[in-house]
Order: C-alpha cells, then structure tokens, then sequence
C-alpha cells in the first residue's frame, strides 16, 4: 500500500527533513498542502526543536515529522522532546537508532531510518522500522554509493516492510519510475529547496535554479564523507586538495559551518550548497502545494500514456 493511504495524505511524498533549512515553517507548508512534512533537527537544540513542534502545529493540524540525525551531540535531548511533543513521525539518518526504538514505539511514533544499505535496513525492519527510506546517491547532502535504479528493488525484494524512495526524484515521471520499481513512496529534498516556504538564502535558491545537469560534484569520498553539493569556488578547492591527499582536519576548515554559511548568509562561493542531481531539471520557484500537485499531475499522465504505449 502506497503510503498517501497509510498515512491518509493527499499526496506519497514526504519531505526529507534538511539541517538548518526544514523549518517549521517548510515542514507547516507541505503537510497542510498534503504531503508530510518533516521537521530537520540537525542544526538545532533541544530548545529550537521544541519551538520549531510547537509553531508547526501553529501552522497546520496535519500530522509532521522530525528528522534526528543520531551522531547529533545532543541526540538523547532531542529525542526526548520528540516523544514529549508526541510527534507523529521520526526519519533517522546517520546510524541505528536501536537504543531509542522501544521508547518511540511505546508513544506510538512511526519510525522511518533512512539508509542506503540493504543489509543496514534488513537490520533496522529487525529493530522494529515500520517503513525504510531507501536513499540513492543522486540526492543532495550525505550520499551512499548506490543509485536510486540500482537501490530500490534490491530493497523492496530484501524487506517486508514498505520502502520509500529517495535521491533524484522531482517530477511526475520519476514518482511513476519510484512506484514501478516497487517503492510505496518517494521522499525528496532538492526540489523543496525551491520551494517559496522553503527559508533559505535567495543567493542559494537561486543557485540550485540556475545549476545544470552536471553541476553538482560529491566532496568528502576519499575521507569517508560523501556529501552531494553545488560546484563552487569550495568545493574545487576541496576536491583539489582531496586529490593531494590532505587528511580530514585540512579539509574540514572548507567544510566546518559551510552549509550555514550559504543557508543564512547566501555565501555562494565558500559556503556548502547542497542539492541533489536533479537540480538541472528545476528553473522556477513555485509553492510547496504547487510543487506536489505538479508532480502528482504529472505521474497521473505518465501511467496513462504508459498503459497507452502498451495497447499501441
Ligand atoms: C540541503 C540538504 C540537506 C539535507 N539534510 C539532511 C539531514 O539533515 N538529514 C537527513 O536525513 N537527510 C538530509 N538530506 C537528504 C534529504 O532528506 C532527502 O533524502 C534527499 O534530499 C532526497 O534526494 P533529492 O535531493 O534528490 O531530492 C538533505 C538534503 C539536502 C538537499
């Protein structure tokens, strides 16, 4: 069952949840226009998150998420004020979240790892996930080796809970490519960024709309960080001295604060812009609701030319 019936959304599109950049105010905007929206902790503290719950639900009475990110130093107090607000819906990223998995199951939250290993998520569905978010290296952030092509029905076959997938989806045509190799939703984070609710600097928003097929590059490969960004006057300089063989200290004064920089201060030349492959595809700003209906419209019309085809 596709998750939009699972969850009772309009829409099966989950907003992945982004450090620094998935406010209240983005994860308000897509949950009220149907899909689910997920607060992103990463850059936040127990404090921040608690207002960030509490004006969401100023924003929307739909159901939203948090994202915890579990090698955050203040893991154990964020968590907890997940469970206190009583917030619907965790993703989790960087990790096994197995020490937490009891407590989240008992306030009845719906826990969704985000992993892009079959083997890791074989063992979070063990721990107790209720669905997995299977994530392909095309996405924006932190990436694996694997594509989403590849990833998905390696998944799907593996598991016996749903599989969402994300990393390179942004339109119609790939939800209908996400649902076909077997995915019960798709979560994506790129095109959000686009989004008119989505608070970033505009010098950034407009750099992902400006950005072509090819202008994204992964930095960190070498030192065990992979991290999908913007080619900028950084990360050259990144991979350039990664080349060289500069060790992790070197090359995270490129990286340290690099993402606040382009989120809060619009730093386009040494700040770290994230965003995924299918930056080429997006040129225009549209609402969070217009975004997940262009795509839903879209997805209709391609299965039905796909069933045409196949009567042709
Ligand atoms: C700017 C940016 C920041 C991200 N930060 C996080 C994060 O803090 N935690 C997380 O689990 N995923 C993070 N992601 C991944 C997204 O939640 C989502 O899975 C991904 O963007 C999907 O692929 P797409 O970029 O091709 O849409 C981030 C992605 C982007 C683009």
């Amino acid at each position: 069952m596709k998750i939009d019936r699972l969850f009772g959304l309009t829409y099966p599109i989950i907003q992945g949840g982004m450090a620094n950049i998935a406010t209240a105010q983005l994860a308000a905007a897509v949950s009220e226009a149907g899909g689910l929206g997920i607060i992103g902790s990463g850059g936040m503290n127990a404090e921040t998150l608690r207002e960030n719950i509490r004006k969401c639900r100023t924003l929307t009475d739909k159901p939203f998420g948090v994202n915890l990110m579990l090698m955050h130093p203040q893991i154990d107090e964020l968590e907890k004020v997940v469970r206190e607000e009583q917030v619907s819906f965790v993703t989790t990223g960087a990790g096994m979240p197995g020490k937490y998995m009891a407590g989240w199951k008992a306030a009845g939250i719906t826990v969704m790892p985000v992993t892009s290993s079959v083997m890791m998520a074989k063992r979070l569905q063990d721990a107790g996930a209720d669905l997995i978010i299977a994530e392909g290296c095309e996405s924006g952030g932190h990436v694996g080796e694997m594509t989403t092509m590849a990833l998905i029905p390696q998944m799907t076959d593996a598991l016996d809970i749903p599989v969402v997938a994300a990393g390179g989806i942004a339109c119609g045509r790939q939800m209908a490519a996400a649902f076909a190799l077997g995915a019960a939703g798709v979560q994506m984070g790129t095109v959000f960024l686009t989004a008119e609710e989505c608070p970033i600097h505009e010098n950034y928003k407009k750099a992902v709309l400006k950005a072509r097929d090819n202008d994204t590059v992964v930095t960190g490969r070498i030192a065990g960080t992979p991290v999908r960004i913007l080619k900028n006057a950084m990360s050259r300089e990144y991979v350039r001295k990664e080349k060289q063989g500069a060790g992790v200290e070197e090359l995270e004064m490129y990286t340290l604060g690099a993402l606040r920089r382009a989120v809060f201060k619009g730093d386009t030349k040494t700040g770290s812009l994230m965003a995924g492959q299918v930056c080429g595809q997006l040129t225009t700003v549209r609402s969070a609701a217009q975004i997940m209906a262009d795509i839903e419209k879209e997805y209709r019309e391609t299965v039905k030319k796909m069933a045409a085809a196949e009567e042709e």
